[in-house]
């Protein structure tokens, strides 16, 4: 086979065989397919699509790349939550311990950034000593002895994502339904998880921003979750404004643990609650969403989530004193306020802009090899809804390098502020089976 023909044939719209899906992966991970040729492959996909059989091929194929992990001899529910990617989400961080605590074992493969949203790897990474590195055999152990552990994809566990995900973040070939579909639930099915809870955000700051395209993405993760077997919910969550306070790294792993201490931002905690409630409902544990939220209250008041979060940090060789001392975290050298030039109510807050104008403080990557600048973020003090007046602190910018004055200046320009009244509106846009895909 000819990788050239096989372009041009997805190129032309046409389908792609089993066997030209297999011959394309495995020989570009054996180095055989350069990556200009991998490039112009995932934008072709990106341009003209694929069928589902096509993604559940190609799914596969990322599934086979590496090992698939079994976790045999026990009754524990492995079950895992999914972002497919926004602006300020520290989801995973909060409620990985808590879903452990309740019972359910929850084994991450997760992402670094990817875009212009952030990624849950390089939040950990944040933490002096934190390991996203490690074994399937250290993974395996650390889920069955804590209940939880996150990693990254490996040599041993999806390395045709792993390579492909940093590539298609530097060629404009995220926002692709097969694409995003085999990248997310090959790490997922290959983690040996029994089911799936996928937050599937859409708006300005997702990679999805029309609720017609989220259906046909969820249509697509709903039918290949379940050719491999596995039980998947989705939610439609809104990312028309970043998710909580803090937009970067180690600044989120604060807001986090602050979380996790009972300190909660209205629209973290709703979207937090309802995609846990979602995981206990799938695993048997509760009935409804009001017990849900009971036991979750409950795991939390009792500092048992916090205590959970701070043995997992330790369990991969980070320094657990965070959760008293945010210190260890460290702090960026500078820090510049974001003045609110105009009074009023604030009617929308582009995260997407937010996301872009923070890697050039080094808190997201331009290119694969870039490194993270772990104290880079925005602290956004006025959400919408606020209502504001001249001369208001919007935000604060924290940055070691780069042109804090310009970054602080686009992120004020994210800021649509209008004369009348806006009511805060529910960040739950619905559930599959409400919209009825
Ligand atoms: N997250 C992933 O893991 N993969 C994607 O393609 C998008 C978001």
């Amino acid at each position: 086979m000819n990788p050239v023909q096989l372009i041009i044939k997805k190129r032309d719209k046409q389908r792609l065989t089993k066997p030209e899906i297999h011959f394309f992966i495995t020989e570009y991970l054996n180095g055989n397919i350069s990556e200009y040729q991998m490039s112009a492959m995932l934008m072709a996909i990106l341009l003209k699509g694929m069928d589902l059989e096509e993604t559940y091929w190609l799914t596969q194929e990322y599934i086979e790349s590496g090992e698939v992990i079994k976790f045999e001899n026990t009754n524990s529910r492995f079950i895992d939550k999914h972002s497919t990617g926004g602006v300020g989400d520290k989801v995973s961080l909060i409620l990985a311990p808590i879903a452990a605590e309740c019972g359910i074992s929850v084994p991450m493969i997760s992402g670094k950034g990817l875009g212009h949203t952030g990624g849950t790897l390089d939040k950990l990474e944040s933490i002096p000593g934190f390991q996203i590195q490690t074994s399937l055999s250290r993974f395996k152990e650390l889920v069955l002895k804590n209940g939880l552990a996150v990693i990254s994809q490996s040599k041993e566990i999806v390395p045709a994502d792993r390579r492909i995900y940093a590539l298609r973040d530097v060629t404009g070939t995220v926002e692709s339904i097969p694409l995003m579909t085999a990248s997310i639930m090959s790490k997922k099915i290959a983690s040996g998880i029994d089911g799936l809870v996928i937050d599937l955000k859409v708006g300005n700051g997702a990679f999805i921003r029309d609720i017609d395209t989220a259906k046909k993405l969820a249509e697509s993760f709903n039918k290949i979750g379940a050719r491999f077997g596995k039980k998947v919910e989705i939610l439609f969550t809104n990312m028309d404004s970043p998710l909580g306070t803090c937009v970067g790294n180690s600044i989120e792993v604060i807001e986090s643990v602050d979380f996790l201490k009972g300190n909660y931002q209205k629209d973290l905690k709703e979207v937090t609650f309802v995609l846990l409630s979602e995981m206990l409902i799938m695993a048997g544990i509760v009935r409804n969403y009001d017990k849900a939220e009971n036991m979750i209250l409950q795991k939390i008041k009792s500092g048992r989530a916090l205590q959970r979060f701070a043995k997992f940090v330790e369990l991969q060789g980070g320094n657990p004193d965070i959760v008293n001392d945010y210190s260890i975290l460290g702090e960026a050298e500078y820090s510049l306020p974001i003045i609110a030039d105009s009074e009023g109510y604030i009617k929308d807050i582009n995260s997407r802009e937010i996301g872009w104008a923070l890697i050039d403080i080094g808190a997201g990557r331009k290119k694969v090899s870039d490194k993270i600048d772990h104290q880079a973020g925005v602290k956004l003090y006025k959400k919408v809804g606020d209502k504001i007046s001249k001369g208001d602190a919007l935000g604060e910018v924290f940055y070691n390098k780069g042109n804090g004055k310009i970054v602080a200046n686009n992120i004020k320009k994210s800021y649509q502020i209008g004369a009348k009244p806006v009511q805060k509106r529910s960040m739950i846009l619905g559930t599959f089976s409400s919209f009825g895909v």
